[in-house]
């Protein structure tokens, strides 16, 4: 019984631990990698491709790294993104080091700014999900008075509900590593 409930005890840390670290806002970087944003050199969809690998969440952020003088990066509505018409920009930006905030969900389309970088590939759309998705797949977290309860925590036993924090710190470091 007392095995149970410490195994009960280390399951809804690891599911508190879990959803902690997935309602945590993210920030993608923009290719994956810095100054990705660039025109794609052998794939010309390859912006695309990571931005499919992904998965945005409203809330979620976006940064992208280019050379201030040569590039920038413009949101824009999604004619514009098909023609990658750069005159009509929703927004525009050109520091060099651009945060976006993914505030809405659906599409989000960026273009380069740059002539003729659209054209070559140099686009991405970014679909967003809203906040709801969030815990898909994880149970609601528990208060942190469920986690804490004598009924789950007994304080004699609290060297092995150590270890387990522990064990589960360890699988949500692999988890994430993953
Ligand atoms: C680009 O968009 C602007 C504003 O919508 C429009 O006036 C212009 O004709 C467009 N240019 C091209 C080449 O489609």
């Amino acid at each position: 019984m007392a095995g149970f409930l410490r195994a009960l005890c280390y399951s809804q840390v690891l599911v508190f631990l879990l959803s902690i670290t997935c309602s945590a806002a993210k920030e993608f970087l923009v290719g994956g990698k810095t100054n990705a944003w660039k025109i794609p050199s052998s794939q010309s969809d390859s912006l695309n491709k990571w931005a499919e690998s992904s998965r945005f969440l409203v809330g979620d952020s976006l940064v992208w790294t280019y050379d201030k003088e040569k590039d920038s990066v413009l949101k824009v509505r999604r004619e514009a993104y098909i023609s990658c018409n750069t005159s009509d920009a929703i927004e525009e930006y050109n520091g060099g080091n651009t945060k976006v905030t993914l505030d809405k969900s659906g599409p989000h389309y960026f273009i380069s700014g740059a002539d003729g970088h659209c054209e070559k590939g140099q686009k991405v759309i970014v679909v967003v999900l809203s906040q709801r998705h969030r815990l898909v797949g994880v149970s609601p977290a528990p208060s942190p008075s469920e986690v804490e309860g004598p009924a789950v925590a007994p304080t004699s036993d609290a060297s092995s509900f150590k270890a387990g924090y522990l064990v589960a710190l360890g699988v949500l470091v692999g988890f994430m590593w993953m």
